[in-house]
């Protein structure tokens, strides 16, 4: 991405969100705080998303990616999860909707600490538009700045108080695709020696050349899209490969679900052909 630009990528993943509230209700991935912070009336989110149909198979993933991701923390949380790493966070808003049970009110109940890892420019983006929402932030609530492909994760986030001898859970959504091999692996590498053990999530697309001719076409236009915005797709993984690689890292427990899936889990009634292969989301741990 653009060093002085914030990221019009998560821009649109945000106008994603807050339209899933408006067209779906809601129905995979619930956010009271979606349209607040993008700064629009659920009126011209609802205009906008009718404007473009063809983006509604992507405004569902990512709906779906929230909920899979935040289903996994809140499984980690009952099982005594202290600290939470939001990697490219956008206007991801978890730790604004989660105060009451990160917090307990001003004091910490469970203590989850949680950090939120974004581009200079992306986070100083969010940080105005929480103020123009009214939306606090919340004492356990920590910003770490980094460039993934000029700066180690390690670094950014030491700078921040993290803890590596915690048990942390790392959400990495909509970023990888954005980055190069090199610079996902050095940070799956870094979450993967977590000494208190760690658990991440992440998207990614199987490799284009490995999609059906028409899921082929809709991958162009998706990433001809996301170029036009300056964040041109940079990375895709073969689903045995990653998997192979990730167990190399340590990573033992590692859950996969790609288009099939994702259908059977979150869209059971759906009739229609399902493609093979397209967007994933994956759950890893270290931790057996
Ligand atoms: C598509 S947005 C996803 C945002 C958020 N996770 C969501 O799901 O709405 C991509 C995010 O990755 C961040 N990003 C992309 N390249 C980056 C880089 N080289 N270093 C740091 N952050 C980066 C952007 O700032 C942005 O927040």
């Amino acid at each position: 991405m653009e060093a002085r630009q914030s990221s019009r990528t998560a821009l649109a993943a945000a106008a994603h969100r807050a339209a899933h509230q408006v067209i779906e209700g809601g129905l995979i991935f619930r956010d009271p705080l979606a349209i607040r912070i993008l700064g629009e009336s659920a009126e011209t989110v609802a205009l906008d998303a009718q404007r473009h149909p063809a983006r509604r198979p992507m405004r569902l993933f990512i709906a779906v990616r929230t909920r899979f991701t935040e289903d996994a923390v809140a499984e980690a949380s009952e099982r005594g999860l202290r600290q939470l790493v939001v990697l490219g966070a956008g206007l991801d808003t978890y730790a604004y909707r989660h105060v009451g049970l990160a917090t307990g009110g001003s004091e910490c109940r469970d203590g989850l600490r949680i950090f939120e890892v974004d581009h200079p420019a992306t986070q100083a983006w969010k940080r105005e538009r929480l103020a123009a929402a009214g939306i606090a932030i919340p004492s356990n609530l920590s910003f770490a700045p980094i460039d993934f492909e000029r700066e180690t994760l390690d670094e950014s986030l030491a700078t921040a108080g993290f803890d590596p001898a915690q048990q942390t859970f790392f959400t990495w959504l909509g970023v990888v695709p954005y980055l190069t091999e090199e610079a996902v692996w050095l940070t799956l590498g870094f979450i993967a020696r977590i000494a208190g053990g760690a658990h991440v999530v992440f998207d990614y697309s199987d490799p284009p050349e490995s999609l059906s001719p028409e899921a082929r076409v809709h991958h162009e236009i998706r990433a001809a899209r996301v170029e036009s915005l300056g964040e041109k797709w940079l990375c895709h993984f073969e689903p045995a490969a990653l998997r192979a690689r990730l167990n190399e890292l340590g990573f033992t427990e590692i859950e996969d679900l790609g288009p099939p899936q994702i259908r059977a889990r979150y869209f059971p009634d759906r009739a229609g052909p399902v493609p093979e292969r397209g967007g994933h989301i994956l759950r890893a741990s270290t931790i057996q």
